[in-house]
């Protein structure tokens, strides 16, 4: 086992900080703020630009036990054709604020589960978005796949339109596990969706799994690997299971008693890396892996890898537009989240045309932030030569936070040429660091360093 001093010692089994996918996270965000900046942000999107699109479907035919994702169940397909019906208003509504000449870049649909749609539906769907937005000449078109909820037909209306990327929802192949979070999902499910999107020319795959779920053991999560590597995705999202019953309501049916102890949640993350290591995977941040033929892996290699609310990715876009209920937008000026609950979002869609009720507005100060912050999950690097470049008016307060990282965690960086780069062994402590940083901004020394 490797030491895990430095770990202890930075309250790594205790801390308790947001995953950081986005400066400063959701929660900050602020009644109001997005609804009286949308239409201003829409129409201040360079004409021109390729930008990033995801439509979230928050429904599901069944509710997975451990699944802290915005969805809401249902057996009928009604609430869903109409929810789309409201989409597609949201969408030609955000296009006709929009400048001329926005492309497509990317095009996500996450949930929740985007499967449960019929193919006419999607269809529909999809022709209004390709009808909305120019696809550029490099766009990635990427779906959130539940094998246990995806026929052929609906896969291949994805493929039709051009889907390009397959995010496939794993989670655990042990039964016992499967059983206490409510997800029964066999290896034949998961293979049958793999070969047929395989066979229709798809090419890059990623599975979702979590560790730190309910009787867990690092022979049964060896065992789940091992079938991983045989299925050969191109990449890997390996996330720790976040148990939070007081904020998803469903997690109560999982027992905490039933739960890995943080230690054993460690030991567990660290299986996963090994295993993917030595199957000819990269780690990329602190929770992805890719094949050197990936994108993601390229995107690290060249140092451009960035972090979004998918997680990592090498999207350069710097607008994203989020496309139904608790989507959230980023535009250079702030962020935006349409209503979290179905319905309000419908409401406001249909009487408004536009559905946000909260949103950050972002200062100078945010964005040294959400840069610092961003460079450190990305590349646990803080490159204060080139901050000071970027952000000359704040050059103190990044002399100030560099003065106060090395100071708390000695043990953890090192000063190179660019600045401070965290030690390897210690990449486990980077949201505690991000966090450090995030209420360093809040101290007095901070707002004195800032004048
Ligand atoms: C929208 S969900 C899954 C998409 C699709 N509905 C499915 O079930 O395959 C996206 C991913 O979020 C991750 N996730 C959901 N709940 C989580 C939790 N409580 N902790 C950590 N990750 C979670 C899971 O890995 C999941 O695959
Ligand atoms: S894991 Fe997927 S299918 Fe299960 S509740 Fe979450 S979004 Fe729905």
């Amino acid at each position: 086992m490797e030491n895990i001093d430095p770990f202890l010692r930075h309250g790594l089994f205790d801390a308790k900080v947001p995953r950081y996918t986005s400066y400063p996270p959701a929660n900050h965000f602020q009644n109001d703020v997005g609804h009286r900046h949308q239409a201003e942000w829409l129409s201040c999107v360079n004409n021109g630009e390729a930008i990033s699109i995801y439509v979230h479907i928050p429904f599901c035919k069944r509710l997975c036990w451990f699944c802290a994702c915005r969805t809401q169940g249902t057996q009928t397909m009604r609430p869903v054709d109409a929810y789309v019906q409201t989409l597609i208003k949201e969408v030609s509504a955000v296009r006709a604020a929009l400048p001329s000449k926005i492309t497509m870049g990317r095009l996500h649909l996450g949930g929740g589960t985007p499967t449960i749609l019929s193919p006419e539906t999607m269809n529909t769907l999809l022709n209004a978005l390709f009808d909305a937005f120019d696809p550029s000449d490099d766009f990635e078109f990427s779906v959130e796949i539940d094998p246990t909820e995806a026929s052929e037909p609906l896969l291949q209306t994805l493929i039709d339109f051009g889907m390009n990327r397959a995010s496939i929802g794993v989670q655990d192949f042990a039964p016992d596990v499967q059983a206490a979070i409510g997800r029964l999902q066999s290896l034949e499910q998961t293979t049958t969706v793999l070969d047929f999107l395989r066979a229709a020319g798809l090419k890059a795959i990623n599975l979702d799994l979590l560790y730190g779920l309910p009787f867990q053991t690092e022979e049964s999560f060896r065992q789940t690997l091992a079938h991983v590597v045989d299925m050969n995705p191109d990449r890997l999202a390996i996330y720790g299971y976040a148990h939070v019953p007081w904020m998803s309501k469903r997690q109560v049916l999982i027992k905490a008693e039933t739960l890995p102890d943080t230690q054993q949640r460690f030991e567990l993350a660290n299986i996963a890396r090994d295993t993917m290591l030595a199957a000819g995977f990269a780690a990329i941040g602190i929770d992805h892996f890719a094949k050197p033929t990936d994108s993601l892996y390229k995107a690290d290699q060249a140092g451009t890898l960035r972090r979004n609310f998918q997680g990592y990715t090498d999207d350069q876009s710097e607008t994203l537009i989020g496309f139904g209920a608790s989507a959230i937008s980023r535009f250079r000026g702030g962020y935006q989240q349409n209503a979290v609950a179905t319905s309000a979002y419908q409401e406001r869609i249909l009487g408004e045309g536009f559905a946000a009720h909260k949103g950050y507005e972002m200062s100078d100060t945010d964005t040294l932030l959400s840069a610092m912050i961003e460079e450190l999950m990305c590349r646990f690097h803080l490159p204060t030569k080139s901050l000071q470049t970027q952000f000359p008016e704040h050059a103190q307060l990044i002399r100030q936070t560099v003065i106060a990282l090395m100071s708390r965690y000695t043990d953890v960086f090192s000063i190179n040429s660019t600045g401070l780069q965290m030690h390897p062994e210690t990449y486990p402590l980077v949201r505690i660091v991000a966090h450090y940083i995030d209420a360093f901004n809040s101290s007095e020394v901070a707002h004195a360093a800032a004048i």
